[in-house]
């Protein structure tokens, strides 16, 4: 059963255009370091459109980010991530025919991505113009095993006929990048970044391209090598920083042959030589075969299913879709502290491989729970680049502190459009809660010490600097909130709420180090006070939090009621996403949203205010939020949840579930939508399960969707594993492994020794 929902798969006799971008990026193939997109291997005929790409996490060059009125401090550059290579050409040629999806018959075709395998596929059968007809299947895998790997298996096999066999197989470095100057959440222009430095040949065939950017002072090298299955003549092509290989065999009928390609990715950012380095992992590749590196994938993701085991009774098509977005954030999540997780993760070139505040808010709560290593990465990415963030704050004009930009690659401010990028200070809070969440689920007071503490205080210093007292009340002004349709205002509830609780840690921990006698050395590297940390103190306590007397609602800003409502029934359904659709001023004059905004604070910040605010606060913005940023959903599913809506909260969920695999948000071509993928994830646990995991240990309320008949996961609380099966009887809590452990379920305190049950009636 669990194979049969970790397998995704579809038939694709008949092609349209729109669908092959949107396989391109639905089946690439990544693990966290390379992303290949899954193009034909052939091409596609002339008037198809496609993005042919395979990126690098964290490798970039820098485009000029042009503005058109030079005012001080503005982003005058950004880093973008870049397609490296096309490795994944292979023209087939059988006694003189070329094989097309678009010419001869198509009998048979069949896309897949095996999860439990790690790897994806396409088969086909295929009747030649001169009658010929064979059957192919080509199998694809980036090595979880060896993250520098890429292979293609192509398999061939003669139906009716003998003949010649021949395989045009391109490695070709000079590639672009994607552009469309139409949509703002895709670069403008198309630049060539990329410049061609040596292409070595090897007398085993095996070739090497090294290039390096434009700007960014990095190279790359990637290195290709072919094995065939039986003996076949190899012809070597080099036209530039293009290689061409003609391999030529004969096949019998009824015989099978096979291609495998590899294809090894190389940088700088991880390797003082990038030639050497590229040339190392094919020899490591070379050294065990197909077969094992198969089976090594495999038990990789064995593991991985283990530590995230989720299984749902009762609804197949969401439960794949469920699996395939678990799936997807091990693919895109980096695997060093030089690079994070994209918005797009290593699918494709929307936001142009940059990172949000999608990693901390949605992201890292998976991998908290999952595989907390990776959140420890992705935290140590953030450390990396405090220099960055410490001179970001300067340009903004705040005298101490830090502040984290907006979107990045190597830790400077990449976006072009200030009111919705820079003035994004809730990135600084959202940053420091992730370091709290991964210390509240772990314990980990080492990593505090080590990383996180600084993270906290240098976060905080910047509220003090950015805050103002005002009537006796600590306020921010002029930032922007969640919603990118309501920009530069006064009191955001989101961001002073997070502010709030930045400070509010940054204290606690200051005197927790304190108390074990681990604060010295971080107190001396920041030159750290009491009389600081007092501050820190007050202003949290006098944090000015809007609040609506009339309405009982948390007003999303100062001025945010003052406005006028936006009408969304009456809105033509084509002019959705309103930001491709409408002036930015015309938005930010009405009450309208983007997205979960004071909604998203009711569920990180749920103890602030109460249940009957959050309600209100639910209903109000629920009316006036468009969903168009597919950061949404998943936060209502979960609100919705906590206050008993079960029937949205099922339909919020299945929204956030299905985005990618149903191209809910017409992007999909552009790049999988990460955030939502953990967003999913957390509806059902923090949402149907109601699980948080606060200072006083972790809690559950466990509730179950009607359509469903049971589910069951696994989570890592400090050093224990617990296992939860809930359905419309009770739910049951074993400990699997680690000390026992409080729980709280429904408000009441139990100790988790071994097994537990708790009715739900
Ligand atoms: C959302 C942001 C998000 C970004 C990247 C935007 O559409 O409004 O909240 O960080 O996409 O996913």
């Amino acid at each position: 059963m669990r194979s049969k929902k970790l397998v995704y798969e579809v038939d694709n006799i008949n092609i349209d255009n729109n669908d092959l971008m949107v396989h391109e990026a639905v089946f690439h193939n990544a693990n966290g370091y390379i992303g290949i997109r899954s193009n034909y291997e052939e091409g596609y005929p002339e008037g198809y459109d496609s993005i042919r790409g395979s990126y690098i996490n964290g490798f970039y060059d820098v485009a000029d980010m042009k503005q058109a009125e030079n005012l001080y401090g503005l982003v005058e550059d950004k880093q973008t991530m870049l397609n490296i290579v096309d490795t994944q050409s292979i023209l087939l040629i059988i006694n003189g025919q070329t094989f097309s999806m678009f010419e001869g018959t198509v009998l048979k075709s069949k896309r897949w991505l095996d999860m439990e395998r790690g790897i994806t596929g396409r088969h086909v059968i295929w009747r030649a113009p001169n009658g010929n007809e064979l059957e192919i299947e080509i199998r694809r895998m980036t090595s979880f095993y060896q993250l520098s790997l890429f292979t293609i298996e192509y398999i061939v096999k003669a139906l009716n006929f003998s003949g010649s066999v021949e395989f045009i197989s391109l490695h070709d470095g000079g590639v672009m990048n994607h552009s469309n100057s139409n949509d703002p959440r895709i670069a403008r222009d198309s630049v060539r970044y990329l410049m061609p430095v040596g292409a070595f040949i090897q007398d085993d065939d095996a070739s090497f391209l090294v290039s390096r950017t434009l700007k960014s002072d990095l190279s790359v090298c990637t290195g290709v090598k072919h094995v065939l299955s039986k003996t076949c003549t190899i012809n070597t092509q080099q036209e530039g920083h293009k290689v061409t290989k003609n391999i030529q065999t004969t096949i019998a009928e009824n015989e099978t042959i096979s291609l495998i390609k590899y294809t090894v990715f190389t940088d700088t950012i991880r390797n003082k030589d990038c030639l050497k380095a590229a040339k190392e992992e094919m020899e490591k590749a070379l050294s065990v075969s197909l077969l094992t590196m198969y089976h090594n994938q495999k038990s990789y993701l064995n593991e991985y299913w283990n530590n995230c085991y989720l299984e749902i009774d009762g609804d197949d098509d969401l439960t794949s879709s469920v699996n395939y977005n678990m799936y997807q954030l091990i693919q895109s999540v980096g695997k060093d502290e030089f690079c994070n997780i994209a918005a797009k993760g290593l699918s494709g070139e929307g936001y142009e491989g940059h990172y949000f505040w999608d990693t901390e808010m949605y992201i890292q709560p998976f991998f908290n729970l999952t595989q907390p290593s990776i959140t420890k990465n992705l935290i140590s990415f953030r450390y990396r680049t405090l220099k960055e963030a410490r001179k970001n704050a300067r340009i903004l004009g705040h005298s101490k502190g830090v502040l984290f930009p907006w979107r990045t690659i190597m830790g400077t401010e990449c976006s072009g459009y200030f009111p919705s990028g820079s003035a994004g200070y809730h990135i600084n809070g959202d940053i420091a809660y992730s370091v709290v969440a991964y210390y509240l689920a772990t314990d980990d007071i080492d990593f505090m010490v080590e990383k996180g503490a600084e993270i906290l205080f240098e976060t905080a210093r910047l509220w003090m600097d950015v805050g103002t007292y005002y009537n006796n009340s600590f306020r921010i002004n002029c930032v922007t909130g969640p919603d990118e349709y309501t920009c530069m205002v006064n009191n955001n509830y989101y961001t002073n709420v997070c502010a709030q609780y930045n400070l509010n840690w940054a204290v606690k921990l200051y005197y927790l180090l304190k108390d074990e006698d681990k604060l010295s050395d971080i107190e001396q590297k920041l030159h750290l006070t009491e009389d600081e940390i007092m501050e820190f103190y007050h202003a949290a306590k006098c944090m000015y939090l809007p609040y609506d007397d009339d309405l009982k609602i948390n007003p999303q800003d100062d001025s945010f009621l003052h406005k006028k409502k936006w009408d969304l029934d009456q809105t033509p359904k084509e002019n959705f996403p309103l930001l491709l659709n409408y002036h930015p001023l015309h938005l930010y004059r009405h009450q309208v949203c983007k997205q979960a905004d004071t909604v998203m604070a009711h569920f990180i910040f749920e103890d602030v205010q109460s249940e009957e605010t959050i309600r209100n606060s639910f209903d109000y913005y629920e009316k006036i939020t468009t969903h168009d940023s597919s950061l949404s959903t998943c936060i209502f599913s979960i609100v919705a949840s906590k206050l008993g809506l079960n029937k949205k909260a099922y339909d919020y969920f299945g929204n956030s579930a299905k985005l990618d695999l149903f191209n809910t948000h017409k992007n999909t071509k552009d790049g999988i939508h990460t955030a939502n993928m953990g967003g999913t994830y957390m509806a059902i646990i923090y949402g149907f399960a109601g699980l948080r995991i606060k200072e006083n240990g972790i809690h559950f309320s466990p509730s179950i969707p009607d359509e469903w008949k049971e589910y069951r996961f696994k989570i890592n609380y400090e050093d224990s594993q617990i296992k939860v099966v809930i359905n419309h009887n009770e739910s049951k809590f074993s400990l699997i492994k680690g000390s026992p452990q409080q729980i709280h379920i429904n408000n009441k305190l139990y100790e988790l020794k071994d097994n537990l049950d708790v009715s739900l009636k």
